[in-house]
């Protein structure tokens, strides 16, 4: 059986950080499906669709043709055969993503999406809902966690002009509508092993990641 690593988390928790270093280590592929649910929501947008409204989302979310690159030294994610990396870590995408990963026919088409590209061979998955949901039978399942202040220093970092208390207030405004919506709540897999990045460093977490996937 091919190798399925499963990393689960809230934002700023590191997951993408983290996956792509563990994907490096052992010479697997990387998927992000954040960026998924993400590029959706980019088309969403450019499409003029009320993403406020889930019919209409639902009514549309069949349309966009998207593809993910897994190679975690260049993730990519393509919509129509257009490279959206850029825009879709922008602020509108940032703002309208919670709303349109709720709705569930996008959930739908993209977790069946997720399933295909994991059925290729050997990966580390990053998500919300990859141990429970996209990925149930993955050998290693991670839950990384960290305070929500690092949380929010580590985002804010990575943004220019933009306050710590906005960006917390962001965060926590996203972890409340992912984990209160009635699908796929943000919720730790039972048999996810949980690691506190708190007061780690990032090849800390990488090194304690890879110690839980030789065991
Ligand atoms: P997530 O995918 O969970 O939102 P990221 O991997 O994008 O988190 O990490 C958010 C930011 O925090 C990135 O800039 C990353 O370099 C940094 N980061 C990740 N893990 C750590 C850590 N353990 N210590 C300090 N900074 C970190
Ligand atoms: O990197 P960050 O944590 O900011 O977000 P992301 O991983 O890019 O995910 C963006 C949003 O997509 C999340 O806030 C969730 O609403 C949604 N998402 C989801 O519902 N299920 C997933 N497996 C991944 C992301």
């Amino acid at each position: 059986m091919t190798l399925v690593i499963a990393m689960d988390g809230p934002s700023g928790s590191g997951k993408s950080s983290v996956s792509k270093g563990v994907a490096r280590a052992l010479g697997l592929r990387y998927l992000d499906t954040g960026a998924m649910y993400r590029a959706m929501t980019w088309w969403m947008l450019r499409e003029g669709v009320p993403v406020e409204d889930p019919a209409a989302v639902a009514a549309r979310a069949a349309e966009p043709v998207l593809a993910s690159g897994t190679d975690p030294d260049a993730p990519t994610i393509t919509v129509d055969g257009v490279d959206v990396s850029g825009p879709i870590r922008g602020s509108e995408v940032t703002g309208a993503v919670s709303a349109v990963a709720a709705v569930p026919a996008v959930r739908e088409r993209l977790v069946a999406l997720q399933r295909e590209i994991i059925g290729a061979g050997g990966i580390v998955v990053e998500g919300r809902d990859i141990g429970n949901v996209v990925a149930p039978d993955a050998q290693v399942k991670i839950y990384l966690t960290a305070s929500a202040e690092a949380r929010a220093q580590r985002r804010n970092a990575e943004l220019t002009g933009v306050t710590i208390t906005a960006t917390q207030a962001d965060l926590a405004r996203r972890d409340r509508l992912d984990s209160t919506r009635k699908v796929d709540p943000l919720a730790q897999a039972a048999d996810a092993v949980e690691v506190d990045t708190t007061s780690l460093g990032l090849d800390e977490v990488i090194e304690e990641v890879l110690r839980i996937a030789r065991k």
